[in-house]
């Protein structure tokens, strides 16, 4: 049988009570401050408001009608008209144990899973990853695992930029400028040196510029030779992005770059027109958003004035194609703030090409990573940091932690736990603050063992799990708790502890609901605290039967909720640091 959350069970309650009512409305969250209660609802006043009556009383007769069952100690109506329940000590031990014998913590499967698409990462080909694709490609995964763990039917694409005017200068440099050996060495540092020699050089020679565009349309056209660079160059490229994706545990479904969309693109331009959504103007294909205010000045061009297709119309043409194959229920773009533009233009439009389509589009956009200087992050010479140097030291950097911390562990352990410590703080650091805001990069801040911190809570889970160890090397059995059948929660410590893990669920449906992985840190950072409080008052293996199995209990259930937060924001958890 499912065991339903306390949130659902007293919103269920509650829209009971209240004839024509639907339950979608009455939310009710924990409370801000335990001191008023364990849960609350706000519902009420707005429908006193919209039923004219006085929401106090109303909120009184309602709470007078509700049937919780042995849920609640005690409903109170507090302020302008919040109800605020008191659980039943019995009823958190209910919660606590259906977490022991599941699977599943403190969340329910989707009562109706969504189909979403979730397009991130997507860097571009002959370019080396940079930080600014570090924060899309770390959002975008903690949110398809999080929506997975959810229940949801989760597709994953990346959009690699990977066909474009910037090929027909490549491909100049590839044939006229390649150093082969230094191909061998670093394939896209190399071919960042090309593009930036035929850049320059087409800035000033219009012959080779010339060349370039040649080139481009000879691709264009399906030319072999060119055909064949333009692969060599891909391949080059996506090996350098596998590096990347393996060493942050990151996977796609699918990776679907704009080539795979180039031979739709005429297609796409031609139905617009046909449906009078694109006209002509000056030469080129656009659409206009007259009744949009927003979007009246910007409208959108999808064929430019020379016959090319661009950005735009790539996206409509991707649009399409995952809504004809997926049948997504929501599509997320997860990319930096500068393209919020695009993507208003690119909702707008589809709106008016695909009217029936059901589809909720969402860019989830972010800002930039700043360097101590408080300008965009870069190496001390000025240039773009590669993500690859980035996480090289952040394992090193991480290693002179552990090494400081666990001198005495073998070298190849300190490695590996300074891997998952290093990749854990960088993703840590970009998820924790409100994504759309820049943050200071900083090394020392980020791998801080005291704080809001990656490494803090992996040190929190191994603390736990060390107390597991003294126990299994005592004798005390292996693994977790012992007795659990009449769990007890006595000491308020406990209390507050497991209270905060009933949470869990709604903090997981709130990052899914709002793109906010922020959630999830600090809710995790919070439980880290409780456990703190926790073991600094309540003794485990020093306690007394049945405390000590009750103790183990919670012990259990917070280092299993660590580690699935922690994985839901895809940082591993080492056993011991
Ligand atoms: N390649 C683009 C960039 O590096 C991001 C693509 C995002 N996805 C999309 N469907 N437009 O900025």
């Amino acid at each position: 049988m499912l065991h339903k959350l306390i949130e659902s069970r007293l919103q269920i309650a509650v829209a009971a009570a209240l004839p024509g009512a639907a339950v979608g409305t009455v939310l009710v969250r924990p409370c801000p401050d335990p001191k008023f209660g364990d849960y609350q609802t706000n519902a009420l006043m707005a429908l006193a408001k919209e039923r004219k009556l006085n929401p106090r009383a109303f909120a009184a007769d309602i709470a007078a009608r509700l049937d919780l069952g042995n849920l609640c100690a005690k409903v109170e109506v507090a302020g302008p008209g919040f109800l605020n329940f008191h659980l039943q000590p019995a009823a958190i031990v209910r919660a606590l144990q259906g977490a022991i014998s599941s699977e599943r913590l403190f969340y329910q499967p989707a009562a109706t899973p969504r189909t979403v698409v979730v397009d991130f990462s997507s860097p571009n080909v002959a370019k080396p990853m940079h930080v600014g694709h570090i924060r899309s490609t770390i959002l975008g995964d903690c949110l398809a695992r999080t929506l997975r763990l959810l229940g949801h039917r989760v597709i994953t694409d990346n959009h690699l930029g990977d066909w474009g005017t910037q090929f027909g200068k490549l491909i100049v440099g590839w044939k006229h400028h390649l150093d082969a050996a230094a191909l061998v060495r670093d394939p896209v540092a190399e071919m960042e040196r090309l593009y930036r020699w035929v850049n320059q050089a087409s800035g000033t020679d219009p012959a080779v510029l010339e060349a370039a565009r040649q080139e481009l349309v000879k691709l264009q056209d399906g030319d072999a030779e060119n055909l064949g660079i333009w692969r060599q160059m891909q391949a080059l490229s996506q090996h350098q992005f596998d590096t990347v994706y393996g060493r942050l545990g990151v996977r796609f479904d699918h990776t679907l770059g704009e080539s795979f969309y180039n031979p739709r693109l005429k297609g796409v331009v031609e139905d617009l027109i046909a449906r009078g959504i694109a006209r002509e103007s000056e030469g080129a294909q656009v659409v206009f958003f007259d009744d949009d205010s927003e979007l009246k000045n910007h409208p959108a061009i999808v064929q430019k004035s020379d016959g090319a297709a661009n950005y735009a119309t790539t996206d409509l043409a991707t649009l399409a194609y995952r809504i004809e194959t997926w049948h997504p229920d929501e599509i997320i773009y997860v990319t930096d703030g500068r393209q919020q533009l695009h993507f208003k233009q690119i909702f707008a439009a589809l709106h008016r090409w695909r009217p029936e389509a059901r589809v909720t589009l969402a860019h989830v956009w972010f800002g930039s990573i700043l360097g101590g200087d408080g300008k965009p992050f870069k190496t001390r010479s000025g240039d773009t940091i590669k993500l690859a140097d980035l996480l090289d030291e952040a394992e090193e950097r991480a290693l002179r932690v552990v090494t400081e911390k666990s001198p005495d562990l073998p070298e190849a352990e300190r490695r590996e736990i300074a891997r998952v410590i290093g990749l854990g703080a960088i993703k840590y650091q970009d998820l924790l603050p409100n994504r759309q805001s820049d943050y200071v990069f900083q090394w020392d801040k980020m791998l801080a063992l005291n704080g809001n911190t990656a490494p803090y809570l992996q040190y929190a889970y191994t603390r736990i799990r060390s107390i597991f160890r003294k126990l299994a090397d005592s004798g005390g059995g292996a693994g977790s708790a012992g007795d659990t059948t009449a769990l007890e929660l006595a000491a308020p410590p406990e209390f507050r502890l497991a209270r905060h893990l009933l949470n869990f669920g709604l903090t997981l449906e709130t990052v899914a609901a709002e793109y906010r992985p922020n959630y999830l840190c600090n809710y995790l950072y919070e439980l880290a605290g409780h456990f703190t409080d926790f073991y600094e008052n309540c003794p485990v293996l020093k306690a007394d039967e049945p405390a000590r199995s009750h103790r183990l209990a919670l012990c259990d259930l917070t280092a299993r909720v660590l580690k699935q937060g922690l994985d839901a924001l895809g940082i591993e958890t080492p056993e011991r640091m």
